[in-house]
């Protein structure tokens, strides 16, 4: 049985044992050796659904050491059975590609360091790290801080569709401040991300460590997963992106990346392809989300000016959240990218610079998906 969070039951702390003690492993070069030795295993002993999850990170992190090794060039472009077979099994139950995903390395990560105190960095951990010190302890809790505080307005989106099919001004008035309020608390939060995670470890350790094997000129072929699949197969690194919360918000608010239910662009298809990145029932609740009575025609045909007002708040936070995000990137890829190349450098040399890390122009990704919230927001009469 699985004590707590933290720990698998034998046969499964071997794995658990080899996670916990990432960095000096690889650090030793001796993470590999340890991966080869391990038995291969049946996953019919990992019962519930918090084993499984826990399985899923333990066994993403022990692949993404195995893969990219001490981060310097000498990397594993096929993954031994003992990891893959047990691995492709447990994703299949789970519904989650073989890979790490925001899902374990954010969602499935943390503790808090005095159970009955309050979810804050101080009074939280991460269970597994990379190399890099605690770069990724910062990179992982700020994104699921932030997380936090935009789901707490989750809970009045029901009060949102009722107030829309009663044609209820006044309720959607004051759950629309709600969410916008939460919203601008998710970005108040994000501004920890300066305090708790260094640029240069960030660019030149961890990002390593996420990297993926799809769009990724170091593994153009992709990952072979030994005893699975006769072919390699190609998976996206960990990122937000398959943080569905961003997706909600865009959704609820008919912030649209598609056209008629179909991307519209690349940066469409991407965030529409990270959504398979996300756990099953994240996908089923924004398709659900979709398939509800649009606010924004809502509001549109009400032609109420405070109430246009409050929805473009909501829009305006995701603007907001987006903005301090790109000026994110910039610090952390961009400039540090910068730094590897010499010369001086022009802001489109610089861009140039990032392209081919996730396969795709980040900063015209990132440009159009902001491009698109800020159209969203309905212009004054
Ligand atoms: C050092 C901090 C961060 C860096 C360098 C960073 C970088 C990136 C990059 C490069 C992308 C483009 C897609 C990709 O290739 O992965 C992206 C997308 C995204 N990131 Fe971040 N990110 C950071 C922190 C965060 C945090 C804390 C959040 C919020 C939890 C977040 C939310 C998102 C979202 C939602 C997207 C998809 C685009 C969108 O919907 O606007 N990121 N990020």
């Amino acid at each position: 049985m699985q004590k707590t969070w933290e720990e698998l039951p034998h046969p499964y702390d071997a794995w658990i044992s080899i996670a916990r003690n990432l960095p000096e492993l690889i650090e030793n070069n001796q993470l590999r050796m340890e991966v080869d030795k391990l038995a291969m295993l049946s996953i019919d002993g990992l019962r519930g659904h918090r084993a499984q999850r826990l399985g899923h990170l333990v066994l993403g992190y022990i692949t993404m050491a195995y893969v990219w090794g001490q981060g310097d060039g000498d990397i594993r472009k096929v993954l031994p059975s003992n990891i893959a077979v047990p691995y492709c099994k447990l994703s299949e139950k789970l519904g989650l590609p073989p890979i790490l995903l925001y899902a374990d390395c954010v969602l499935a990560n943390w503790k808090k360091k005095d159970p009955s105190g309050p979810m804050t960095y101080e009074n939280m951990d991460i269970l597994f790290s990379f190399p890099g010190g605690d770069c990724g302890k910062g990179f992982f809790l700020v994104s699921l801080l932030v997380e936090i505080a935009a789901a707490s307005a989750i809970k009045v989106i029901p009060i949102i569709f009722d107030a829309v099919k009663r044609e209820d001004s006044d309720t959607l008035q004051k759950a629309l401040l709600d969410i916008s309020s939460s919203l601008r608390k998710a970005l108040d939060v994000f501004s920890q991300i300066h305090e708790y995670v260094d640029p240069n470890l960030f660019f030149n350790v961890l990002r390593i460590y996420l990297s993926g094997w799809k769009g990724n000129p170091l593994l153009s072929e992709g990952l072979l997963y030994e005893g699975v699949w006769d072919t390699p197969k190609k998976f996206a690194g960990g990122s937000a992106a398959q943080s569905s919360i961003f997706q909600c918000f865009d959704v609820l608010l008919g912030i649209q990346h598609t056209v008629g239910g179909v991307p519209s662009d690349p940066a469409a298809e991407f965030l529409q392809e990270m959504r398979t990145y996300m756990p099953p029932a994240h996908q089923s609740f924004l398709l659900s989300l979709k398939s509800r009575p649009s606010v924004r025609e809502f509001v549109l045909s009400k032609g109420n000016a405070t109430l246009q007002k409050t929805y473009n708040e909501c829009v305006q936070a995701m603007v907001s959240l987006r903005n301090y995000h790109l000026q994110i990137v910039v610090k952390y890829i961009i400039i540090p990218a910068s730094r590897q190349s010499t010369g001086e450098s022009s802001e489109e040399d610089l861009e140039a610079e990032s392209k081919g890390t996730g396969g795709t122009n980040l900063m015209d990704f990132l440009k159009t998906v902001r491009g698109k919230t800020v159209n969203c927001l309905l212009k004054e009469h």
